[in-house]
């Protein structure tokens, strides 16, 4: 049986989220912000992101990436299996991602997306998960830095299972 550790309930998620939407909500505040959400384990935190942004202009994008290593720990090489179609060209972008671990997967898409000529790029990620950061990656908007650990619920999978799970818990297989 897998074991289940708590990391961050409902409540805690919630209190998150409405802090990260006012930081960004000032700090976009006037202008054109489109968010792009990574596929699939961001589509819950943008989805509760996206409706506390007291902000005008606001339009929502996704990709998706998948990562095939040499072995199983690492993501040296990444590769775009959905591309988005809002017109970023000058406008302010925020990737919206579950969790940044190595950062590998960030820094191809960020480089992908700077191709369409926008005026900015930011990350916010549900999770900031240091200990194998190889890519020197700056996440600007984050609900929670955990060390380390694998993580599921609220997006986040194991094998495609729990994603659904209102919470977010460290998985102990
Ligand atoms: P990095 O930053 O290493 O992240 O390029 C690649 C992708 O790996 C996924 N990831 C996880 N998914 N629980 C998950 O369900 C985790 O603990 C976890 N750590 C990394 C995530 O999708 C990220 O985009
Ligand atoms: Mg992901």
């Amino acid at each position: 049986m897998p074991d289940f550790t708590p990391v961050l309930k409902e409540d805690e998620i919630k209190r998150h989220i409405s802090r990260i939407a006012k930081t960004i909500s000032f700090d976009y505040q006037g202008r054109e912000l489109v968010l792009v959400g990574v596929l699939k384990g961001a589509f819950l935190f943008l989805a509760d992101l996206v409706r506390e942004l007291a902000l005008e202009h606001v339009k929502i994008d996704f990709l998706q990436a998948s990562s095939y290593g040499a072995d199983t720990r690492s993501s040296e090489n990444v590769v775009l299996k959905k591309d988005i179609d809002v017109d970023i060209r000058g406008k302010d972008v925020i990737v919206v991602e579950d969790i940044v671990d190595t950062g590998l997967t960030l820094t191809f898409l960020i480089e992908h997306l700077k191709t369409f000529g926008p005026n900015s790029v930011k990350v916010c990620a549900m999770i900031d998960k240091k200990e194998r950061r190889k890519a020197a990656i700056q996440v600007d908007y984050a609900c929670a830095t955990v060390e380390k650990g694998f993580l599921v619920g609220y997006g986040l999978d194991y094998a495609e299972d729990y994603r659904n799970l209102p919470a977010i818990y460290h998985l102990k297989l």
